[in-house]
């Protein structure tokens, strides 16, 4: 449940809350997926939409739900001028590498537009982990939460209740925002 429905809820309600305190890329985003509602007999939001993708990316960037993923060393390993024995555990942190200037420029801002026409490598941008163990559900979780995303931006207008800064909070092996998002839809 934690590893299945938590991060991909957690991520689904930071990107409702992102872009909507970005109205442009909120609209840029809608425009996109304009043609997708014209299609009959449902909203199929489903289908490839390189903005709808990049949103998703770049919320993982600013908020990885897992933002460490622990490593143990096998072997000793050199590491910025140390030498860690081998049985040392290490701690590999997206939150961090996803806020590197030299990598993302103006890390701090919610930017979906980077992600557009642009792969970063799996050593600069690591939401879902990497190698051997990397996320099993990547693939899933990413298609569900474009199928999720979609269908909430095509079908509804929605409000921020509180728009206002939110903290990341620990939950339940995750993390999210502080109190959660409050949001309305307009009717
Ligand atoms: C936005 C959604 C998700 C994010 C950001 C996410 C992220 C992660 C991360 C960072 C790891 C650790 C990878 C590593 O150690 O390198 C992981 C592991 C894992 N995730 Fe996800 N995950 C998501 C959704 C899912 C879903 C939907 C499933 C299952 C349907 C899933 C199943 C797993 C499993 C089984 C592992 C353990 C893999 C292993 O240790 O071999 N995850 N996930």
């Amino acid at each position: 449940v934690v590893a299945g429905h938590e991060t991909t809820a957690t991520t689904l309600s930071w990107a409702m809350y992102e872009l909507h305190r970005h109205p442009e890329a909120l609209a840029s985003l809608r425009a996109a997926l304009a043609p997708a509602r014209a299609l009959p007999p449902r909203p199929r939001p489903s289908r490839r939409c390189p903005c709808l993708e990049a949103a998703c990316d770049e919320t993982l960037r600013l908020h990885p739900p897992v933002p460490m993923v622990p490593r143990r060393l096998t072997r000793a390993f050199a590491l910025g001028g140390y030498t860690l024995p081998a049985g040392t555990t290490l701690g590999v942190v997206s939150y961090m590498a996803h806020l590197r200037e030299e990598v993302f420029a103006e890390a701090e801002v919610f930017k979906p537009e980077r992600f557009v026409g642009r792969r970063y490598s799996p050593f600069e941008y690591y939401p879902w982990g990497g190698g051997a163990r990397r996320c099993l559900g990547a693939a899933f979780a990413a298609y569900e939460l474009r199928v999720a995303l979609g269908t909430l931006l095509s079908t509804s207008a929605w409000v921020l209740d509180e728009p206002g800064p939110v903290r990341h909070a620990f939950r339940v092996g995750t993390y999210g925002p502080e109190g959660g998002i409050r949001m309305r839809p307009v009717v």
